[in-house]
């Protein structure tokens, strides 16, 4: 598996140390009581594992599946929902987990969606953010690093369902794509 990776990009000691001070911050930042979290399958399963287990406090843990991908290193822009069940968050505070925001759109898709829902408040946090131009309200909350407008795997990130369980985050070789 290594061999197909170009360069690490974050070390998995860089990743947990960060992991610390994520966790902190969320629990400094929400009143106090049972908090919804929401991660989205499957490339946040990894980080939400990991920063999930750092947070001192009552959760409750959903996961949703959503699909914006479909299996390329380019964003298709549509956002679907196909799990029958969504999770019941009226009323709730809910932490929103993903594994990376490119061009914001899933996240603020699944974010209008869980306030027509009936989310008192919806927080998100992300592993990784790509530093290209968003507008303001596809922003995270929480982002663990931010990184160049590459097309990153591991830690939860796929190429075509591969390298999610790569302990670190790093640039795919090309010869590996093809
Ligand atoms: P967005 O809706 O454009 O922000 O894309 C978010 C989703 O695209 C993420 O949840 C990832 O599944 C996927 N994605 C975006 N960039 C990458 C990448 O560099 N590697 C792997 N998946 C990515
Ligand atoms: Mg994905």
């Amino acid at each position: 598996m290594r061999n197909d990776i170009e360069r690490v990009l974050i070390d998995e000691e860089v990743i947990v140390k960060r992991l610390d001070g994520m966790a902190m911050d969320i629990e400094r930042d929400f009143p106090a009581g049972t908090l919804v979290v929401i991660i989205l399958l499957k490339g946040a399963l990894v980080f939400a594992a990991d920063l999930l287990r750092r947070v001192p406090r009552v959760l409750e843990i959903e996961c949703l599946n959503v699909t914006s991908y479909h299996g390329g290193v380019e964003s298709s822009g549509k956002v679907d929902f196909p799990d029958r069940h969504f999770p019941e968050v009226r009323g709730r505070h809910v932490l929103l987990l993903d594994d990376i925001l490119d061009t914001g759109r899933t996240l603020h898709a699944v974010k209008r969606r869980l306030t027509e829902e009936g989310a008192v408040a919806v927080h998100t946090a992300v592993l990784l953010a790509k530093d290209k131009p968003r507008s303001e309200e596809v922003g995270a909350d929480y982002v663990g690093f931010e990184i160049g407008d590459e097309f990153v795997v591991g830690y939860g990130l796929d190429y075509q369902g591969k390298y999610r369980n790569l302990p670190y985050v790093g640039v795919l070789k090309l010869t590996a794509t093809v």
